[in-house]
């Protein structure tokens, strides 16, 4: 297989292991900054060059765009779709899952539970957005935050306007949720490629935080995710139509609830944390376009919550 791997930078941990484990397959595979293609739409057909040459031949792309390069990024990928280029993560399933509001609403209405979450544009009607959502706590979240920044938790109603007074006298988009307090600060990283989750993580927010994120310095260790929580996250990676997903979920006493569907997740906490051969997988995955085989596990196998 000639591979692509589309990515700005071929020192990242989850670049270096796809290449490695493509390597290892025997694959021709290259990394290509989806900022240096360019390309030629025309009514007799889709071309692309890259640093001055053409780009033709490829069967797959892997598509590693950064939330910073998602317009362009999937611009470059679709020109791949185009010229026929198999890729598990098309460019549209990308663009739904980066955009929060538009996923939430795609999951919910497919029966994906999430914590309760309203958004809403103009001042005035912040009473009543607060009203249609229920009691605090509530979880106040940035549109484009990310690692955790730009997550807050108002205890009270007065807390909670505040924040939102401030956030829009910045311009910012947020969205507000209700505070899911069972999942005692952690939540779940599953892993999907294909049909299968082949690797998750439960990360633990450091004491007194609420935030899971590593960069919080919460810590993660290795879990098998019960039958429901693997369904529910089969389901949303399978309705966004990724076939490579970072799936979060937090738990709660009605069962597992969506946090967000990573369409571009990190390896390198997941493969540390689990010892699964997650890169092997997913180059397995596309080698067969789009039909996983077994996967391998580089180390210890994982273990249980
Ligand atoms: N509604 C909620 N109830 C309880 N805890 C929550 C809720 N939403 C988020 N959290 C906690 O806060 C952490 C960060 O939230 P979230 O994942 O939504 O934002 P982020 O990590 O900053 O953004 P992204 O995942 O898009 O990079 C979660 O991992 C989870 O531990
Ligand atoms: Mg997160």
């Amino acid at each position: 297989m000639k591979l692509a791997i589309l990515s700005r930078n071929t020192k990242l941990y989850s670049t270096r292991r796809l290449v490695e484990a493509a390597r290892d397959r025997g694959h021709s595979v290259r990394v290509l900054d989806p900022l240096r293609c360019y390309m030629r739409i025309a009514v007799d057909g889709f071309a692309m060059h890259h640093q001055g040459k053409p780009l033709s031949g490829y069967h797959a792309v892997i598509p590693r765009i950064g939330a910073s390069v998602t317009r362009y990024g999937t611009a470059v990928l679709r020109q791949f779709e185009l010229m026929r280029c198999y890729t598990p993560n098309p460019s549209d399933s990308i663009l739904k899952a980066r955009d929060k509001l538009r996923c939430h609403q795609i999951l919910a209405a497919e029966g994906i539970a999430l914590p309760a979450t309203v958004f809403g544009d103009n001042p005035d009607d912040t009473s009543d957005l607060l009203a249609m959502l229920g009691p605090t706590p509530h979880v106040i979240k940035l549109n484009e935050g990310t690692q955790g920044a730009g997550v807050m938790l108002t205890e009270k109603l007065s807390a909670s306007r505040s924040v939102i007074e401030a956030l829009r006298g910045l311009y910012a988009n947020f969205l507000v949720q209700e505070f899911v307090a069972e999942a005692k600060g952690a939540d779940l990283r599953c892993f999907v490629v294909g049909d299968r989750v082949v690797a998750a993580m439960k990360r633990q927010a450091p004491k007194g935080d609420f935030r899971s994120n590593l960069h919080r310095g919460g810590s993660a260790k290795a879990v098998t995710p019960n039958p429901r929580e693997t369904e529910v996250a089969l389901r949303a990676a399978r309705i966004l139509g990724l076939g490579v997903a970072g799936v979060d979920l937090i738990r709660s006493n009605r069962g597992p609830l969506i946090l967000e569907v990573n369409a571009s997740p990190g390896l390198e906490g997941i493969e540390t944390a689990s010892g699964v051969d997650i890169a092997g997988s997913i180059i397995e995955y596309v080698a067969n376009g789009g039909h996983r085989t077994g996967s391998r596990r580089r180390t210890a196998s994982i273990r249980a919550a």
